[in-house]
């Protein structure tokens, strides 16, 4: 049995972690053999592979990043692009495949096994934890962490020149980081794209904070919108999914409070640093056991399928449940946070 393993979309912590699971359990216990693809879709479409056995995987665990390399390639978009991967397989001797991805790159796997039978298993994948069908993603857990020490450490700078510090934090459409690492962080407000917000409102807190003599942090995720506009955005650029490039609105606000308020603001732009480096400990833990389970799935020939955790257990959940929609925060969980603004 040889089996193929990629990793697609915005890489996060935990990446490697999956692969050494996946190849130890797999070489050690099923005397399978593994083939990794380079970068993503981009592998099986091109025919890019990469030596993946147990010396590759060793001492990956805590290494952030993928050693297969990851890229946003989306074969369905390429002419011929479904029957250049299924060729690649075939060529490679590759008879299952394990795609560890987010929302698009299980979306393809989706598409691909409901179309043409391939065996594939999906392990969810985004430090935005937008995937439905599981209670985490793994890589989240790391970001949030790297969030929630941004403002802790912004907390003081903001109070020794008493300004207003704006921190954008990722999550494409989904408000995960910012709640999580601004309750985590005692933002004095949380901005997420599940509930537009009102610019007088985020200035009100932002003045009573002043009052009492503290300095205010307010954590906005790229995805946020204001009740009375639209999206704000540098660049509009699309990737080969259609999705604009976020981020914008930390600048944005920024200038609003300021000219509002007259109170210095200014904007910290976490950016990639909270999909780089290290996974925690929660994330190296869940990524192990979800390389774990991806090949078990394997063995039992459970296609079509995505590992998923649901309290403390992994269970396997069609592809498509995944992917059909995003999980976003809902409102009840977004108004506990209220207590804390202002
Ligand atoms: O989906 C993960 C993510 O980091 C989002 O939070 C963010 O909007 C996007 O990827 C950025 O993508 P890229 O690195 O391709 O610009």
């Amino acid at each position: 049995m040889r089996v193929g393993v990629l990793t697609g979309g915005g890489d996060c912590p935990g990446l490697n972690a999956v692969i050494r699971g996946i190849v130890r359990k797999g070489v050690q216990e099923y005397g399978y053999d593994f083939t990794g693809f380079r970068d993503g879709w981009r592998g099986p479409l091109e025919g890019d592979t990469v030596r993946l056995d147990i010396p590759a995987v060793r001492g990956i665990l805590p290494r952030g990043g993928t050693i297969l390399g990851s890229s946003r390639t989306n074969p369905l978009k390429v002419e011929g692009g479904t029957r250049r991967v299924l060729e690649t397989l075939a060529a490679e001797g590759v008879d299952a495949l394990i795609v560890i991805g987010g929302e698009d790159t299980l979306g393809v796997a989706a598409q691909l096994h409901a179309e043409t039978g391939l065996k594939v298993v999906g392990v969810p994948k985004t430090i935005d934890n937008d995937l439905s069908a599981t209670d985490y993603t793994f890589g989240f857990d790391t970001a949030v962490n790297i969030a929630t020490e941004a403002i802790d450490r912004l907390h003081t700078t903001a109070e020794s020149h008493m300004r207003v510090l704006v921190v954008e934090v990722m999550g494409r459409h989904a408000g995960w980081i910012a709640l999580h690492s601004g309750l985590a962080g005692g933002a004095n407000a949380i901005l997420i794209p599940e509930h537009r917000f009102d610019l007088d409102q985020v200035c009100g807190w932002v003045e009573s904070r002043f009052k009492i003599r503290y300095a205010p942090i307010v954590v906005v995720a790229e995805g946020a919108m204001p009740r009375d506009g639209d999206m704000v955005l540098k660049d509009g650029t699309l990737d080969s999914f259609g999705h604009v490039r976020l981020s914008g609105i930390g600048e944005w606000l920024a200038a609003q409070i300021e000219k509002r308020t007259g109170k210095e603001a200014r904007t910290t732009v976490l950016g990639h640093v909270q999909r780089g480096g290290t996974p925690s400990a929660f994330d190296r833990w869940l990524a192990t056991r979800f390389g774990l389970h991806a090949v078990d799935a394997v063995r039992d020939g459970d296609f079509g399928k995505m590992v998923a955790l649901r309290a403390t257990d992994i269970v396997r959940v069609p592809i498509g449940d995944a992917t059909a929609r995003i999980k976003t925060v809902e409102p009840a969980l977004y108004a506990e946070a209220g207590v804390f603004f202002g």
